[in-house]
């Protein structure tokens, strides 16, 4: 079956729906066993999507856990009640005390918060490396170290990365691959096609695709489902069933929405690259977007995120530019059908190695689903305040 089918279908067994085409939205923490013979039935099953308790799920996360699983091309999946707490749920579910991590430096800048913290006070030391790293990796690698997380493209600059070459190396060594798939969701990037062991997913953005609901997932392949299932529930996440109502009901329309969001993002950032005030874009469709030839070979195509860096600016340009955008709204997420800005003055902060310490400030761009031509011209009437208060 093509995508476009799959995600019509993905997660509607009728074990889950019933006679209606979505599953009900099960509110429930009591699940009533009739007889000694029911509870001990469901004990014994439950790794098989059964209802035991309800932390544990019913048919609204079945559904939609199932959905996950097939259209990223994993064994199984389990819910978060945000992304961030599916990053520190994968982390602490492969990594012990005295364990080293490999952890890119572009990665989300809560996740690089989680490894300097919690993660560090836990005995589990972090090395970030190089987005661009490829095989050498291997040359970070020591005894202890147990995961390597991924996430391509980088946060905010872009960089994607050689995921297979990645890979090799973390086969060879036996060691846990991980990828923050967000960018990727279910459409961008096929994480077990790569050698991906486990894939974590913010389903806030794109899945959901709304702004209205925060949600987290983790795929694993069959080998890594055991120890994930096992340690991750006695950490007592789970998700909330309205939320996971909207991110199934975002499954069904992401391809569509993903195609505009893609198309409008392509032509704005055309635009800015033609701008004098701008001096990269980087998305990662673009030429010199570092690692854009992964891009072209991994991905299967490119959404509304993007970023670009100005040729000069101080705090007064970017904030008259920041404050006269009236359909790019400033806020932190993306993947909504919403347009979204954010201005980044200082990499150095956001990063461990020095690869940002020469650029200009950096705005990032979510086009969403609005005209891409009303889009362009906020920006343009916002870059004349830029360039007054410059
Ligand atoms: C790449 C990436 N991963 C993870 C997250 C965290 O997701 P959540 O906000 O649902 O915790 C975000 C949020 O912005 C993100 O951009």
């Amino acid at each position: 079956m093509k995508k476009d089918t799959k995600i019509a279908h993905a997660g509607r067994k009728k074990e889950w729906t019933g006679k209606a085409v979505n599953p009900p939205v099960y509110h429930t923490s009591t699940i009533i066993h009739d007889t000694v013979a029911d509870l001990k039935f469901a004990l014994k099953n439950l790794k098989n999507k059964i209802m035991y308790y309800g932390r544990r799920g019913t048919p609204t996360h079945f559904a939609f856990r199932e959905a996950m699983a097939e259209l990223e091309g994993g064994h199984d999946c389990l819910l978060y009640p945000c992304g961030l707490a599916a990053i520190n749920a994968a982390l602490m579910s492969f990594l012990s005390s005295g364990d080293h991590l490999l952890m890119v430096d572009t990665t989300y800048g809560p996740t690089r918060a989680l490894c300097k913290t919690v993660l560090k006070r836990m005995g589990i030391e972090t090395t970030f490396y190089d987005p661009l790293i490829g095989e050498e990796i291997s040359e970070l690698i020591q005894k202890n170290t147990k995961v390597i997380f991924t996430e391509s493209p980088g946060s905010v600059t872009m960089e994607v990365q050689d995921i297979p070459a990645i890979a090799k190396i973390a086969k060879k060594h036996n060691i846990v691959l991980m990828l923050d798939n967000t960018y990727g969701n279910l459409i961008n990037f096929s994480p077990f096609e790569y050698g991906i062991d486990v894939s974590i997913q913010a389903a806030t953005k794109y899945i959901v695709g709304h702004s209205d609901a925060m949600l987290g997932t983790i795929t694993t392949n069959e080998q890594h489902w055991n120890q994930l299932y096992e340690n991750s529930y006695y950490m007592g996440y789970t998700a909330a069933p309205d939320d996971i109502n909207l991110a199934l009901r975002g499954i069904r329309t992401i391809k569509t929405r993903l195609k505009q969001h893609e198309a409008s993002a392509l032509k704005i950032a055309e635009w800015l690259n033609s701008r004098n005030e701008v001096d990269l874009v980087l998305h990662p469709a673009f030429d010199d977007c570092p690692g854009h030839k992964f891009w072209k070979r991994d991905f299967n195509g490119s959404n509304g995120l993007f970023s670009f860096t100005l040729k000069e600016g101080n705090d007064a340009s970017i904030t008259a530019f920041l404050d006269h955008l009236n359909l790019f709204k400033m806020g932190f997420s993306w993947g909504g059908f919403e347009s979204l800005v954010m201005s980044f003055y200082n990499l150095k902060g956001e990063r461990e190695l020095p690869l940002w310490d020469d650029y200009g400030p950096l705005v990032r761009l979510h086009v969403g689903l609005e005209d891409a031509d009303d889009l362009i011209a906020d920006l343009d009437q916002a870059f004349d305040h830029y360039k007054a208060a410059l």
